[in-house]
């Protein structure tokens, strides 16, 4: 079978980096057609030179990464630089991108690659904010007909918030950024914080990547480590949750997750519980699906899978 063809929309972050790295390092399954970074764990200066980074790191520099939005579609950006430091990819000690950045926006180059690639085939995998989806979507409706699926990160329902005790950063970030992707009628696979916090890169994983002993697999222990301090402290965990990569390896062996298919609302009014995406997990409304919300990983089988990719770049 031919590798699925993905557009990764991003705010790396050094989750987002590690679920880069594993879709590289998984060509026999996904082939990434491009690399839309947006603003949200960092200004998108950062996200977009984070981005560029992480395909030299990989060795594939020829990825075309462009420059989307730099602020949610009507409220001020909030961005954590309390968990991923002030460049967004703190933790090692990489070199500078020396490949160039499209000069294409990054909401026109989705919309055109929905528009020129034959009707669902592509799908499109969000890791941030939903900024530069719900921005296409807006300036362009026709191409909601034309995607795939939308498998991304964000949300919780037994988890509740990260960012308040309500929300989750990339749902809070830019709620009616969300509310327009969940009421598109795309089909939508979402991986909330019910999974994440279950994918935590205890000690011996972390030692697991660095025992690769290659360059990405040193970043990637040095990125995680860093990550770690803040998480640890918050929740007391035995490591950080290793979010975005959930989505990277859904695509690549979706029997590692299970969930249901539910209704899923995102607040967009109050402000106590701006950005609460309301799962309906027990049914108890008429409102109809329109969401696969993920709830359990086989966390072993998502560090075995991870750490044997990382291997192979
Ligand atoms: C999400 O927010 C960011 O900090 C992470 O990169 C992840 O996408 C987790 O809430
Ligand atoms: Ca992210």
């Amino acid at each position: 079978m031919s590798p699925r063809k993905v557009i990764i929309d991003t705010d790396p972050g050094q989750d987002d980096a590690v679920a880069i790295l594993l879709a590289f390092a998984s060509p026999d399954e996904l082939e990434v057609l491009g690399i839309t970074a947006v603003a949200g764990n960092v200004p998108l200066a950062f996200t977009e030179k984070n981005a560029r980074i992480v395909c030299e790191l990989a060795g594939k520099p020829d990825t075309p990464v462009f420059a989307g939005c730099d602020h949610p579609l009507s409220r001020p950006l909030v961005t954590a630089e309390y968990v991923h430091g002030k460049t967004g990819l703190d933790g090692p000690n990489l070199p500078d991108p020396t490949m160039a950045l499209q000069e294409k926006h990054a909401v026109d180059f989705i919309i055109e690659t929905f528009r020129n690639k034959p009707e669902k085939t592509v799908s499109i995998c969000p890791l941030g904010p939903l900024t530069n989806i719900a921005s296409a979507l807006l300036k362009a409706p026709d191409i909601a007909s034309r995607v795939e699926e939308i498998i991304m990160m964000g949300g919780a329902y037994f988890e509740v918030g990260n960012i308040t005790p309500a929300a989750e950063f990339n749902i809070y970030v830019d709620p009616e950024a969300a509310d327009i992707v969940f009421n598109s009628g795309i089909k939508l696979t979402v991986m909330p914080l019910d999974v994440t916090h279950k994918a935590l890169v205890t000690a011996d994983r972390n030692d697991a990547f660095r025992r690769l002993d290659t360059k990405v697999g040193i970043a990637t222990a040095d990125m995680t480590d860093f990550f770690e301090r803040f998480d640890k402290e918050k929740y007391g965990s035995s490591g950080a949750p290793l979010h975005d990569p959930c989505v990277t390896a859904y695509l690549i062996r979706p029997e590692l997750f299970s969930g249901r298919k539910i209704n899923v609302t995102i607040e967009t009014g109050s402000e106590l519980t701006m950005g609460m995406t309301v799962a309906d997990w027990w049914r108890v409304t008429e409102r109809p699906a329109n969401a696969t919300f993920m709830n359990e990983i086989d966390a072993d089988g998502f560090f075995a899978l991870l750490t044997e990719r990382l291997g192979r770049l």
